[in-house]
């Protein structure tokens, strides 16, 4: 007999029938329970809340388990490319090698950005910050790729739209850095793997070649991949919600940026290495920092600590770890802000404030130090993350459309003034 659980309201008994997923994750289904009782059920910030089903990516925050279609993060993370990756979380397996090669050269066919563009970039103060410009930039491709408006057309048409978007990223990206400097714009070369031409189209310039150091590419292949997707995390669900309307993709990704911007969410690379910056200038007394954290008076929190999900370790920041311990070694840079972050590490994870309520090192404590090193300027940090989980947000919203998931519209509990008459202005 299935699973149900049993809820008692006003005398009557309701039966709620249970799911169960592959991974032997437990749901109550609520979808009917307004309709049967009357009630809503109250979850602010969706702590408690499955928003869909997904067969996408399965985390588990208890054991910092993290898996792309079954794949563990560790070995993507060591040996695939970000290209396998973006195929597997949108197609479902990896690709073999002729299914590779097409996806490849479809992407490499896809880099340029109509001419018309440039203006648009042009029109920027330098000092724009380039999650601004960048999120106005995706969106702006559905002026150019009105056949996207209408995202149920064909799946040919669809699969066009996700690799031209794939494609631009990196152009529009590095366009946006080069931009804010004043710096001609660098046309992407196709030759190139997708983090070689992004490096690239970031570092040479018309009068000048950029060499690509593999250890810079492989860095930035690893972060990538470490960023691919992360199931309904809050740009996630934005994309799901703005999609679930039928916006095209480009609106749809565009918002996702936005909502990745924030310090709390993929803005926090960024606010990392700005927080190290201070505690560095402040003269690097990293318990006053700690002190700081958890004082309930002062808004400072350790940034780059805590996360919503995983309350063990994040699987994620240990491989960053590792591999930001090794760029700087490869580089031969001693970076004071990587002594800094692993102190902080260390007072932090030996504090009772810490431990009692599981705060660890995310994916973002160290991955600042990495760009840093391998030369991505601060307010780019951002710009790096959303590169990275594009193909997970676009994988979600494909998702999403292949089930028919309905339009996304929560409920609320009123708390505002009961009905009250209108008083004329002459009147108050
Ligand atoms: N520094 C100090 N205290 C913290 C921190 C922190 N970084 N994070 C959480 N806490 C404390 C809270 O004050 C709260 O304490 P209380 O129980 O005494 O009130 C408790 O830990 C629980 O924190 P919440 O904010 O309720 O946890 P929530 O799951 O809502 O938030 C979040 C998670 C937003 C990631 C939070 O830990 C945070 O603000 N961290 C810093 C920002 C950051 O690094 N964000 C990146 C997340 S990873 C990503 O999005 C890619």
């Amino acid at each position: 007999m299935s699973e149900v659980a049993k809820i008692e309201l006003g005398g009557e008994s309701y039966e709620l029938p249970v799911i169960t997923g592959s991974e032997n994750e437990k749901a109550i289904d609520i979808s009917k329970f307004r309709q049967e009782t009357g009630y809503v059920t109250l979850d602010s910030g969706y702590k408690n809340t499955g928003a869909t089903k997904s067969a996408i990516t399965f985390l588990n925050g208890e054991e910092g388990i993290l898996r792309y279609r079954g794949y563990p993060i560790e070995q993507l993370a060591e040996n695939a490319t970000f290209l396998e990756v973006a195929y597997l979380l949108l197609y479902g397996d990896l690709p073999n090698k002729d299914e590779y090669k097409l996806f490849e050269s479809s992407i490499n066919r896809h880099t340029l950005v109509h001419e018309d563009m440039k203006r648009f970039f042009e029109a920027y103060p330098s000092q724009a910050h380039p999650m601004g410009v960048l999120s106005s930039m995706i969106c702006s491709l559905s002026t150019f790729y009105t056949e996207s408006l209408d995202p149920y057309r064909s799946s040919d048409l669809k699969d066009l739209t996700i690799h031209r978007l794939i494609a631009k990223m990196p152009t529009l990206a590095a366009w946006a850095y080069k931009n804010s400097i004043r710096h001609p714009f660098i046309y992407p070369k196709n030759e190139y793997g997708y983090c070689e031409n992004f490096l690239h189209m970031m570092y040479a310039m018309p009068t000048e070649d950029y060499k690509v150091d593999p250890i810079v590419s492989t860095a930035l292949n690893k972060l990538l991949i470490l960023h691919a997707d992360h199931e309904q995390n809050c740009s996630t669900s934005t994309v799901r919600i703005v999609g679930s309307s039928q916006a095209n993709l480009y609106a749809t990704i565009s918002a996702g940026i936005s909502a990745l911007w924030g310090p709390l969410h993929g803005g926090a690379n960024q606010a990392v290495i700005e927080m190290l910056q201070q505690i560095h200038h402040d003269g690097g007394d990293v318990d006053k920092w700690v002190k700081k954290a958890k004082d309930k008076n002062d808004p400072f929190r350790l940034m780059g600590f805590g996360h919503r999900v995983y309350k063990n370790f994040d699987p994620r920041a240990n491989i960053i770890k590792k591999s930001c311990d090794d760029v700087l070694n490869q580089m031969g840079i001693n970076d004071p802000m990587l002594d800094i972050a692993k102190k902080l590490e260390k007072v932090a994870l030996e504090d009772e404030y810490f431990k009692a309520r599981n705060l660890y090192p995310n994916v973002d404590f160290y991955s600042g130090i990495i760009y840093k090193a391998i030369g991505i300027p601060t307010d780019m940090f951002t710009v790096m993350f959303a590169m990275g989980r594009l193909p997970g947000w676009i994988s979600q919203w494909k998702e999403m459309l292949e089930n028919n998931d309905p339009i996304g519209r929560p409920r609320q509990i009123y708390t505002g003034h009961k009905n009250r008459d209108y008083v004329k202005l002459e009147d108050r």
